[in-house]
């Protein structure tokens, strides 16, 4: 049964794309059998990964609305072990298409569950808001993997997004759990950063990773070589703290 991780949170540009594509890179290295499911129509993920055209027939689109068989959609990326369910542009008016239909919030469980014994982890790159993709999202997920900046307004909205787990956890999925907050883009040497991670770690205990994410600017690059940063520049700061970050996850799991 795959583990199923989804990046959450509702602020956007913290790095829920890069930390969902870098840790997926990463886990299929280590030999793991990796999905990354893009639920963000946005898709940057899906361009992370090398997929630039935007107007996929075969995506979460056609699996979630159209009920498209989710094997006909996978697509294979450079890195081996590593596949991507990949989004489209039409992902965007999903929303309103899912809406009408019966299970709506379990679509994406659903869409899933045929295909759980060939990963050994599925990762969710949710959209930045708490929609009803994001839901969806948060039933298919044994975690959540919530990316942040330390930065002022770091904890606004995470109030609203701890709320909205706990309705899933109650009603929908009772095994979803905070699996760890990381803290993205972090420099110790700004005293605001370091207030703002002790603010974090004051809420979320040992629930906040200890590996950090450096500002690294081949992180920011990467994407638009179509490369996780693995593959861009494995040696870089930011592949380091992915490597890290990963172990971490493992040992947690
Ligand atoms: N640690 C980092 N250092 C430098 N740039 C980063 C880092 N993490 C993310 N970025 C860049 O910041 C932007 C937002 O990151 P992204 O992962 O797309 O956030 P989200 O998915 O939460 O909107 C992107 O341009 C990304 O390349
Ligand atoms: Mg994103």
């Amino acid at each position: 049964m795959a583990k199923i991780i989804a990046f959450s949170n509702q602020k956007g540009g913290v790095g829920k794309t890069t930390a969902c594509v870098n840790v997926a890179t990463a886990l299929a290295l280590k030999g793991n059998r990796v999905l990354v499911v893009d639920l963000d129509s946005q898709g940057n993920a899906t361009s992370s990964l090398g997929f630039f055209d935007k107007n996929l027939h075969n995506s979460t689109y056609s699996v979630l609305v159209d009920g498209a068989n989710i094997k006909n959609c996978i697509l294979n990326t450079e890195t081996n072990g590593l596949k991507t369910l990949p989004a489209s542009k039409d992902l965007a008016g999903a929303e309103i298409e899912l809406c009408g239909k019966p299970h709506r919030e379990r679509a994406l469980a659903s869409a899933l569950e045929p295909i759980e014994d060939e990963f050994d982890f599925v990762l969710i790159d949710c959209a930045p808001s708490l929609s009803l993709l994001t839901v969806n999202a948060l039933v298919a997920a044994d975690g959540v993997i919530v990316p942040l900046v330390a930065e002022y307004f770091a904890l606004e909205g995470l109030a609203q997004m701890m709320n909205t787990i706990r309705l899933v956890k109650r009603s929908l999925n009772p095994q979803i759990d905070i699996l760890g907050v990381v803290i993205n883009m972090y420099d110790a040497r700004v005293k605001l950063a370091r207030e703002v991670k002790a603010e974090v770690e004051k809420l979320f205990k040992d629930r906040v990773f200890e590996t950090t994410i450096p500002r690294n600017v081949r992180l920011a690059e990467a994407p638009s070589f179509g490369k996780p940063i693995a593959l861009y520049d494995n040696k870089c700061a930011g592949a380091v703290a992915y490597d890290a970050l990963v172990q971490e996850i493992i040992q947690k799991i």
